[in-house]
């Protein structure tokens, strides 16, 4: 094995990975949020599938959908991996230590593999209900001046017309929002990136980014629900 593998697979390297595995999910929720929030425009979706349209055809955007892919896995795998060993050693969280400080994140670092697999069963049931409807489903086709496109808009309106759907969507963003409000500055914490001064403010990104983004997806069933109904 190579001193890169051993690395890996050491807790400290199985951390590391999970730390930038998240953050990197962090900036795809930002993205993800901002393309979405194109479902509140009243224009019958036009805009939001043409958005789809460049999203799935942009070789650039194509390659980094891979690696997000490749992300999700090894942050869900490593994360019950972790999570497994520290319920075995009853040593709570993965990236929690005894300073006054973390003290306050302990009580959701401990649930973070609840969390984790709840998101998990979350993607499960959004990516077979989008995703895989734009990868492998038939979707009916719209022409926008001349340009044929997979309607997207279809399916996330009969899903969201739907107030089940909606209910499940909300919850899922509150346990989402859980999952960040402890993840974001957990991984800036395991990479070490303790300082006096930027601590504090990256404390306060973390908790306004868990409530701001998990409240932004939120709104989209909600509105589209009110809306349609
Ligand atoms: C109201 C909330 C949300 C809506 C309306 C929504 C909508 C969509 C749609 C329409 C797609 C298919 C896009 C395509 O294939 O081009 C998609 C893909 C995806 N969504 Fe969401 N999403 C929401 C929330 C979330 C959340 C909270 C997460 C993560 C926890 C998430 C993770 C993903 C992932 C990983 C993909 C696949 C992306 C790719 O292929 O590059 N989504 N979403």
């Amino acid at each position: 094995m190579s001193w890169f593998s051993t690395f890996l697979t050491s807790s400290i390297g199985k951390k590391l990975v999970m730390s930038l595995t998240g953050l990197f999910l962090i900036v795809f929720l930002l993205v993800h949020l901002t393309g979405n929030l194109q479902l509140l425009i009243d224009d019958g979706g036009r805009q939001f599938n043409l958005y789809a349209k460049f999203m799935t055809s942009n070789p650039f955007i194509k390659i980094t959908s891979y690696g997000l892919y490749a992300f999700i896995l090894l942050h869900a795998v490593q994360g019950i991996l972790l999570w497994l060993k520290n319920r075995a050693a009853k040593g709570g969280g993965y990236a929690v230590n005894n300073t006054k400080a973390t003290n306050t994140v302990a009580g959701f670092a401990k649930n973070m593999g609840w969390l984790g697999i709840i998101i998990l069963v979350f993607l499960l049931i959004h990516l077979y209900q989008f995703w895989l409807q734009m990868k492998l489903g038939t979707l009916p086709m719209v022409n926008y001046d001349g340009v044929e496109v997979k309607n997207l808009y279809v399916p996330v309106m009969d899903a969201f017309s739907n107030i089940g759907f909606v209910i499940f969507y909300v919850l899922s963003m509150v346990v989402i929002a859980f999952h960040l409000w402890h993840g974001f500055q957990s991984s800036f914490q395991t990479l070490g990136l303790n300082h006096k001064k930027y601590t504090p403010f990256i404390q306060f990104l973390g908790k306004a980014y868990s409530i701001l983004i998990p409240l932004g997806f939120a709104l989209i069933p909600i509105l589209f629900f009110l809306r349609n109904s």
